[in-house]
C-alpha cells in the first residue's frame, strides 16, 4: 500500500524520484519523503500529504546526486507525520531506508535495541530496518552483511530499498511477499514497487522474487537470495505495456480516463482469444494445465472488493455455461476456514494488482493441497501472477485511479471467455456470446455516448446521503459492484442487495429520502423487478433504473431510466458497469472529491 522509488545511475537522482513518486502515488498519498546521498552526504527531505508537496520542499533546496531512494506512504503503523514519513534513519543520519509492508516482529526488535541505546523518534515499525542496520553495520563493519543479517531478522512483508553514506554508489533492495521491481537502464537502474514508475526510463525489468536481496551499482544489479535458490546478475524481462496508456492525455483524472477505456479493454482482453469464425476460444495462459482442466468438478473463486464482485458474476458465467459448481469467497475470509478440497477443485484467484495480500495468503494456503490454481490478473509479473499455475491475464494495462473500473470491465470479460472455454463448445450459448464479445466493444462505445444522460441523473441524486442499489440473478454482483464505486469515491452510504430480498428486511429503511437504483435489465425476471419497484415506489422511494433500450415501458414506473443497448444476459453485467461506474464518478466530482486518490484508501492492499 505504499510506493517505493529508487535510482542510481548516470543522470541525477532526484526528478526520476519525485516523478516515479507521482505515478506511484495511487498506491498511498498521505506523507512522502526522499533521500538522496552526493559523496559523503546525505540529504533527507519529508513532507505530509501528497507527493506534489514534497516536491515543492525538495525544489527549494535542489539537493543533487545520482543517487536516491523516495517513498509514498499510506499509514499502517503510525498515523501521517512527518516523523513518520519514509524514509528512516539511523540517529547519525548515514542510513535510509524505506519499506512497504509490515514488520510482525518490530516491538521485540525495537525493544531489544533500545535496550543497546537506541532512540525511536517514530510510531512506525519501519524505524526498526536502519537502527538495526545500523547495529550489525557498528558490529561488523561491513554494510552487505550488515543489510543480510538485519533482514534475517525480519519476520512478516517487506519490500525494502536502502541507501548509506557507508556504501556510496549502491542501493540495497529486498523483497518478501511485497512487490518490488527493477528496472534496467543504461549506466542507470530504477528500482519501484511496480513497473508504472519504470516504463517512462525502460521497459527492462527484473521483478524481485520472495528472498531475493539485491545489490544495485551504476552498472550492475547482482541479485542473491536468502534461500540460495539464485544467485548471480539475472536477465531482465520485457515490459509489455505501452507507456502513454500510463499517462493522463486530456482526461481530468484517471478514473475518466479509465472508465473510457471500456472499449479497448474489451478488445485486448478478447483479442487473439476470441476466434468466432472458427468458433473458437483461445486462452494461451491455460494451455498449460489443459489436461487437468478436464477433470475440475468444482471452482473456488477467491477475491476482494470489485474483484470479489467480478466472481460472483463468473459463478453465474461458469456455472451457467460450462455447468461447473461453482463458489466465490472473500479472500480475507476463505483463508481462515478449514473447509475440504479434493483435488478436481479448481482456485481462482482474481486480482487487478496481483498483490492483494489477502489473496496471496488465500493461495499460500492451499499451495500444499495439490489443487490447480489459476489466476484471473491484470499486473502482469506480479506475485499472483507468478504464484498460480496458470491463469488468463486481463491486459487492460495499468489501473491507476483506486476506483477499479476497467479491471472490473475486463475481469467479467476474461470470466466469460474461461466459461466458454470450460464448455468445450457444449453450450448453445457458445457461438451467439463469441459473436456477442466480438460486438461488445462498441456496445460499451455507445453506453459511453450518454454520459451526458447519466451526468444529468447522478447530479439530480447527489446529495442524498443513503442508496440502494439492487439487482437479481447476474445483476445481482452487479449492483453489490455499483454500492462500492458509489460509496468509496463519494463516500456516500449504499448498499447493494439481492432485489428479491426487499421485503426481508431493506424496505423498511426506504422513504422519500433513500433513492434506489434498480437494474431491471433481466429478460427472464423483469417482472419481478418491476414488483420491487412497485413495493418502493409505494412508500415514496426515488428509483432510478437501468433498463434496455427497448424497454419503453419503465419510464412510466420510475423517476429516471438510464439505457444500455440490447446484449446477452452474459455480458449485461459490463455495460451496466459502466453506466454505474460514471453514475459515480459524476457525483463525486460534483463533490469536489479526489476521485483518483479517495480518502483512507489505496490502490492495492498489499497488508491484511
Ligand atoms: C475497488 O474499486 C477497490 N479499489 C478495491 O475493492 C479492489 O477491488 C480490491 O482491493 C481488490 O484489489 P485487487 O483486484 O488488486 O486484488
Amino acid at each position: 500500500m505504499c510506493g517505493i522509488v529508487g535510482y542510481i545511475g548516470k543522470r541525477e537522482s532526484r526528478g526520476i524520484v519525485l516523478d516515479g513518486l507521482s505515478s506511484l502515488e495511487y498506491r498511498g498519498y498521505d506523507s512522502a519523503g526522499i533521500a538522496l546521498i552526493e559523496g559523503g552526504d546525505g540529504t533527507l527531505i519529508k513532507q505530509v500529504g501528497q507527493v506534489k508537496g514534497l516536491i515543492k520542499k525538495v525544489n527549494k533546496t535542489k539537493p543533487k546526486g545520482n543517487l536516491a531512494i523516495g517513498h509514498t506512504r499510506w499509514a499502517t503503523h503510525g498515523a501521517p507525520s512527518i516523523l513518520n514519513a519514509h524514509p528512516h534513519t539511523n540517529k547519525d543520519e548515514t542510513i535510509y531506508v524505506v519499506h512497504n509492508g509490515i514488520i510482525e516482529n518490530y516491538t521485540e526488535i525495537k525493544t531489544k535495541l533500545i535496550s543497546k541505546g537506541y532512540v525511536f523518534i517514530s510510531d512506525t515499525d519501519t524505524e526498526v530496518i536502519p537502527h538495526l542496520i545500523d547495529y550489525y553495520w557498528k558490529n561488523l563493519g561491513d554494510f552487505d552483511k550488515a543489510f543480510y543479517k538485519a533482514l534475517k531478522d525480519l519476520t512478516g512483508a517487506y519490500a525494502i530499498a536502502a541507501i548509506s553514506t557507508h556504501a556510496k554508489n549502491t542501493i540495497y533492495a529486498a523483497r518478501l511477499s511485497s512487490p518490488l521491481v527493477i528496472g534496467v537502464g543504461t549506466d542507470e537502474y530504477i528500482l519501484a514497487s511496480d513497473p508504472t514508475a519504470i516504463m517512462p526510463h525502460t521497459k527492462k525489468v527484473i521483478f524481485l522474487e520472495d528472498y531475493d536481496v539485491a545489490k544495485i551499482s551504476k552498472n550492475n544489479c547482482y541479485i542473491h537470495n536468502l534461500k540460495k535458490t539464485k544467485e548471480g546478475i539475472q536477465e531482465p524481462e520485457l515490459l509489455d505495456y505501452d507507456n502513454n496508456v500510463v499517462l493522463l492525455g486530456d482526461y481530468p483524472n484517471f478514473m475518466l480516463k479509465e472508465i473510457n477505456e471500456a472499449p479497448a479493454t474489451i478488445k485486448t482482453a478478447t483479442t487473439g482469444r476470441v476466434l468466432s469464425s472458427q468458433n473458437l476460444i483461445k486462452l494461451g495462459g491455460l494451455e498449460n494445465v489443459e489436461q487437468q482442466l478436464k477433470y475440475i468438478d468444482r471452482i473456488v473463486i477467491v477475491a476482494c472488493g470489485t474483484s470479489y464482485y467480478a466472481g460472483l458474476v463468473g459463478e453465474y458465467l461458469i456455472e451457467e455455461i460450462a455447468g461447473i459448481p461453482v463458489e466465490v469467497q472473500l479472500a480475507s475470509e476463505f483463508k481462515y476456514r478449514d473447509e475440504p478440497f479434493s483435488r478436481s477443485t479448481a482456485i481462482i484467484a482474481i486480482s487487478q494488482s496481483g498483490e492483494t495480500a489477502d489473496t496471496i495468503a488465500a493461495l499460500k494456503k492451499v499451495e500444499s493441497y495439490g489443487v490447480l490454481r489459476l489466476g484471473v490478473v491484470n499486473a502482469v509479473g506480479s506475485t499472483i501472477a507468478r504464484m498460480t499455475d496458470a491463469g488468463v491475464y486481463c491486459h487492460a494495462g495499468p489501473e491507476q485511479a483506486v476506483a477499479s473500473t476497467k479491471a472490473f470491465i475486463a475481469q467479467v470479460t476474461v470470466l466469460n471467455l474461461i466459461a466458454l472455454l470450460l464448455s468445450n463448445g457444449r453450450t448453445k450459448q457458445f457461438k451467439p456470446l463469441l459473436m456477442e464479445l466480438e460486438a461488445l466493444p462498441e456496445k460499451a462505445k455507445t453506453v459511453l455516448e450518454s454520459a451526458e444522460a447519466i451526468k444529468k441523473v447522478a447530479l439530480k441524486y447527489k446529495d442524498y446521503k443513503d442508496f440502494l442499489f439492487i439487482g437479481r440473478h447476474i445483476a445481482y454482483p452487479v449492483a453489490l459492484e455499483g454500492a462500492l464505486k458509489l460509496k468509496e469515491i463519494s463516500y456516500i452510504h449504499a448498499e447493494g442487495y439481492a432485489a428479491g430480498e426487499m421485503k426481508h428486511g431493506p424496505l423498511a429503511m426506504i422513504d422519500d429520502k433513500f433513492p434506489t437504483f434498480a437494474i431491471a435489465t433481466s429478460n427472464h425476471l423483469l417482472e419481478k423487478t418491476y414488483s420491487n419497484i412497485e413495493e418502493i415506489k409505494a412508500r415514496k422511494g426515488p428509483v432510478l433504473a437501468i433498463a434496455n433500450n427497448s424497454n419503453k415501458d419503465i419510464n412510466k414506473l420510475v423517476d429516471d431510466v438510464l439505457y444500455i443497448p440490447e446484449t446477452l444476459e452474459q455480458t449485461k453485467p459490463i455495460l451496466e458497469a459502466i453506466v454505474m461506474q460514471l453514475f459515480a464518478y459524476y457525483i463525486a466530482e460534483a463533490k469536489g472529491y479526489n476521485v483518483d486518490r479517495p480518502r483512507n484508501l489505496a490502490k492495492s492492499v498489499t497488508v491484511e
